[in-house]
């Protein structure tokens, strides 16, 4: 997989934002809201900027993404691979599909693949227990899943971006 080029980040998101909600410390989670909003993701570059055009420190914004889930530095993929641990899929092994997608994509939970092509996320129940254990890719549910199904199944999609 080939590595990214760092996109290149509109700053003037940053100064609409501000202009709008002010420059004090006390809004900051807003602010960082509506960035991620832009933004999707909350870049360095943009967090460095915030820093030096308002009264709120660096500790401060980093204090605050680092703390609220919510908050993500990094880009989500192109397709979200969103693997089940709620008590049904737990039970029929969901550590273990999470596994096979980490060990096959080379990515951790939460983490984005380098070619930006797919973002893995643990959640709970997805509603469809009787499938267990399941993932979703976007909008679509796997069920019953072995390490050699998920394997299969992302070696289609990975085939599907090479044939784009
Ligand atoms: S526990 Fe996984 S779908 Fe319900």
């Amino acid at each position: 997989m080939g590595a990214v080029k760092a996109p290149e980040i509109d700053l003037s998101v940053v100064d609409r934002i501000i202009e709008r909600r002010g420059t004090t410390a006390d809004k900051v989670i807003p602010i960082l809201q509506d960035m991620q909003a832009s933004y999707g993701y909350l870049p360095f570059p943009a967090l460095q900027y915030l820093a030096e055009k308002t009264d709120i420190t660096p500790s401060q914004i980093y204090g605050v993404v680092t703390f609220y889930a919510q908050f993500r530095m990094t880009p989500m993929g192109k397709h979200i691979i969103r693997v089940c641990h709620g008590t049904a899929c737990h039970v029929q092994g969901a550590v273990r599909v999470s596994q096979a997608v980490s060990d096959f994509l080379g990515v951790k939970d939460g983490e984005t693949t380098e070619d930006g092509l797919f973002t893995l996320e643990t959640v709970a129940c997805l509603g469809c227990c009787s499938l267990a254990p399941v993932m979703m890719i976007d909008s679509t549910a796997y069920g019953q899943l072995t390490q050699a199904k998920v394997r299969k199944i992302l070696t289609q999609y990975l085939e599907r971006e090479k044939a784009e």
